[in-house]
């Protein structure tokens, strides 16, 4: 297959484009915006075509459609503390982005996968969210993926295209910004920086590694039905607070470095996703928490070359305004 991966060059879009083309010798063609979180460092071991465009800009993604067989979107702005702080790219991203590409891949008739979230149901205080859940939002982040979400399904109902939606729960993994949880407290814990907990630490997430999310959006592209909305959950939740200590330990540091910060606003207390529909298609989670966090705590040892630039400059700023505390280390 020839496929077009829009937002490619972030975390999830470059680990899913590697996989593809690793274990499924498909072509891609990359069509990226290089936000601050897209990187083509994310795909120097990926061969593919690369296409730098914003997807809501008509004539480029037009251009970038014309000889595929199938679109997978993760184009996205996808940082909840960032969207709290300024939605504006959220809403034009998700909203006049998905639009976009929704209406290069109708006239073509090409088969769409949207990349969304667990999110767009909100909080769950037991159980697990499954595909009829209702969508129940609390941040612009999540309340403009699940505005792409209806969408997406308007153009399946009304134009007859062939979409499918993928909701992933927490990833975690190589090549992740170390803006989101996990990367950022590995990198905080190696220069001996503050591990900065929200509230009591309390929040449930559920982890997915991300060659899992890559093989589920993959299994759902191939034999998904058209129009359907297709839940991918990791194998484990577990309490912030526990993921923390867990990478104190990875990391050899002692939990003074642990600090109990401000909470995020509108904070979600627990996610957790039921993957029944898609583990009826035959996809399974391969990789349990325990296992893939040493694996990903490994992966930013070895890897210092691809996080010292980034630890650095913009992301100073940016930890600053978010944390009101200077990171000590400066990468280094
Ligand atoms: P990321 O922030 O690492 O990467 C996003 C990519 O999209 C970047 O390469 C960025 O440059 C690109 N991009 C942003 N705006 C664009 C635009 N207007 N035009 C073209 N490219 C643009 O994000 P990620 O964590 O890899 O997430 C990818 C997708 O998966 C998103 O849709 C996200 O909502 C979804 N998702 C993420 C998670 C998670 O835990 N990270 C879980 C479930 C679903
Ligand atoms: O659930 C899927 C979603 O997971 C994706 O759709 C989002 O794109 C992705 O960013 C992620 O959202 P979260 O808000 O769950 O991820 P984040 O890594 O920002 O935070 C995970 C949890 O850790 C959350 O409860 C907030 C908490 N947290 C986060 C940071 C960055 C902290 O306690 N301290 C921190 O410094």
């Amino acid at each position: 297959m020839r496929l077009l991966v829009c937002g490619g060059a972030g975390f999830i879009g470059s680990n899913f484009a590697r996989l593809r083309v690793r274990d499924h010798g498909d072509e891609v063609v990359i069509l990226d915006k290089l936000t601050y979180a897209g990187r083509k460092e994310n795909l120097a071991d990926v061969e593919h075509e690369f296409v730098h465009a914003d997807i809501a800009d008509a004539a480029k993604v037009r251009e970038a459609m014309a000889d595929v067989d199938a679109v997978v979107n993760f184009a996205a702005e996808t940082h909840v503390d960032r969207s709290i702080a300024e939605p504006d790219a959220f809403v034009t991203t998700h909203a006049v982005g998905t639009y976009v590409l929704l209406e290069a891949a109708r006239e073509r008739s090409l088969r769409y996968l949207q990349v969304s979230t667990d999110e767009v149901y909100g909080s769950i205080a037991e159980g697990s969210f499954t595909e009829e859940s209702p969508l129940q939002p609390s941040s612009p982040y999540s309340a403009t993926k699940a505005g792409a979400d209806l969408l997406v399904a308007s153009y399946a109902e009304t134009f007859g295209l062939e979409t499918v939606i993928c909701r992933g729960s927490n990833n975690y993994g190589p090549y992740q910004y170390p803006e989101k949880l996990i990367p950022l407290m590995v990198l905080n814990a190696f220069h001996g920086d503050k591990l900065p907990v929200y509230g009591d630490g309390m929040q449930v997430r559920n982890w997915l590694y991300v060659e899992d999310f890559g093989r589920g959006i993959g299994h759902v592209l191939e034999h998904g039905v058209p129009g359907e909305v297709y839940n991918v959950g990791g194998p484990d939740e577990c309490p912030n607070l526990e993921v923390v200590r867990r990478i104190v330990a990875l990391t050899g540091n002692d939990e003074s470095i642990i600090e109990y910060v401000t909470d995020r606003p509108g904070h979600d207390r627990r996610y957790s996703l039921g993957s029944e529909k898609v583990r009826a298609l035959g996809w399974e989670a391969q990789v349990r928490f325990d296992e893939g966090l040493e694996a990903t705590v490994q992966w930013y040892k070895d890897n210092a070359a691809w996080w010292e630039p980034i630890r650095s400059g913009d992301y100073l700023e940016y930890y600053q305004r978010q944390y009101g505390t200077a990171l000590g280390g400066c990468g280094g």
